[in-house]
């Protein structure tokens, strides 16, 4: 299959002028490729440039807290990505001397970096004719080659990183790549493909058959679950003005991230009683139950959640870190150098709407007292 010059003549006549590609910096390169994993362009381009400013080489990503890292990556999503990169920053410093590794094999050695992220540096940065395959790659492939398989089975994962391979020149494969990624981003689109404007329909047979609209060869999605989730604002006793934060545990969901502690409601509870038991599982503290503040949907990757936040009163026991990483007692004007995910955002504004030691009732007393 012949795509290599026109899809290179095609780059080469225009393409988006992305803060990324104006460096073959191998770490800039491979910044913005972990957080263009999973993440649209338009979201990505102010989350790096703020990142390069402030951790412009892999020395300063590597003597950051993990807690400025996450606090810079708070809204982008999927936080194992910034945690993979920080721990991976300080293996580059500790052990490699500062050098980040120039094959796509090496770089693979490497936290977080899986063979897609892997060939787009080596191929960008160092000039490997490295492959890359992501969503947008698949779609490209199996639409040249009319492909009737499933894409999400191993073995056409691995026809079809074969074909990516088979297709990376020696000259230019970083161009050719990011070619590759842009005409997924911008031509050969999942529901509309705008084949008029595409430079290598002579050569896709799908195009050819009309099959476009067909590939690629998905088996139906299943209904992602659906979870109550209870949350408190857990305010001092004896009606002080700070609240409760805890960070979650660092491996997992969100990891490292901080919150407003609570857990899944459980068939039976109410969830004032979720939220009781979670606070006691968690912390080992007792507290009560007052009123509803807000309730929030966000969908993962796997699940949805309705985050159910209640404000509720510390009323005994020192908070110990049984299912959390650490805890702060904090005012809203405390808040900035915590990194919370976005779900937890939406109750901070929700507080912050009700003018937050306010919104506790009258009194300094939680409102409505419910004991649940
Ligand atoms: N998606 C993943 N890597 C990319 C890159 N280098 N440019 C544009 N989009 C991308």
């Amino acid at each position: 299959m012949q795509i290599t010059q026109p899809l290179l003549n095609w780059w080469d006549a225009g393409h988006a002028a992305l803060p990324w590609r104006a460096t073959r910096d191998p770490y800039a390169v491979w910044v913005a490729e972990i957080m263009l994993q999973q993440t649209q362009v338009a979201t990505v381009i102010p989350y790096f440039e703020r990142w390069m400013a402030r951790f412009p080489t892999v020395q300063a990503l590597a003597a950051a807290s993990l807690d400025e890292v996450l606090k810079l990556w708070e809204g982008l999503g999927y936080y194992g990505r910034a945690r993979n990169l920080h721990a991976a920053a300080q293996t580059v410093v500790n052990k490699l001397d500062g050098h980040i590794p120039n094959t796509a094999k090496e770089l693979m050695q490497l936290k977080g970096i899986g063979r897609y992220t892997a060939g787009a540096i080596a191929s960008i940065a160092f000039d490997e004719p490295a492959p890359i395959l992501d969503g947008n790659v698949v779609r490209i492939l199996s639409r040249l080659h009319d492909l009737p398989d499933d894409v999400t089975t191993t073995a056409t994962k691995k026809k079809l990183w074969q074909l990516a391979a088979d297709l990376v020149p020696a000259h230019r494969p970083g161009d050719f790549n990011e070619a590759l990624m842009e005409l997924g981003q911008t031509v050969c689109l999942s529901a509309n493909p705008r084949c008029e404007a595409c430079p290598v329909t002579a050569v896709c047979l799908a195009y050819q058959r009309g099959t476009q609209w067909e590939r690629p060869v998905r088996p139906p999605r299943k209904r992602t679950p659906h979870y109550d989730v209870a949350a408190g604002v857990i305010w001092e006793q004896n009606g002080g003005e700070r609240f409760l934060i805890a960070q979650r545990p660092l491996n997992g969901l969100l990891g490292g991230l901080w919150e407003f502690p609570g857990g899944k409601q459980e068939t039976g509870e109410t969830l004032p009683q979720t939220l009781k038991r979670e606070i006691q599982e968690e912390l080992g503290m007792e507290i009560t139950v007052g009123d509803h503040l807000t309730s929030i949907k966000h969908a993962f990757t796997h699940f949805r959640i309705t985050l159910h936040a209640f404000h509720a009163v510390h009323t005994g026991g020192v908070p110990r870190h049984i299912g959390v990483a650490n805890h702060a007692w904090v005012t809203l004007n405390d808040l900035d150098t915590y990194a919370f995910a976005v779900t937890d955002q939406k109750i901070i504004a929700a507080l912050d709407k009700r003018g937050g030691k306010v919104a506790r009732g009258q009194g300094g007393k939680v409102a409505k007292l419910r004991s649940g």
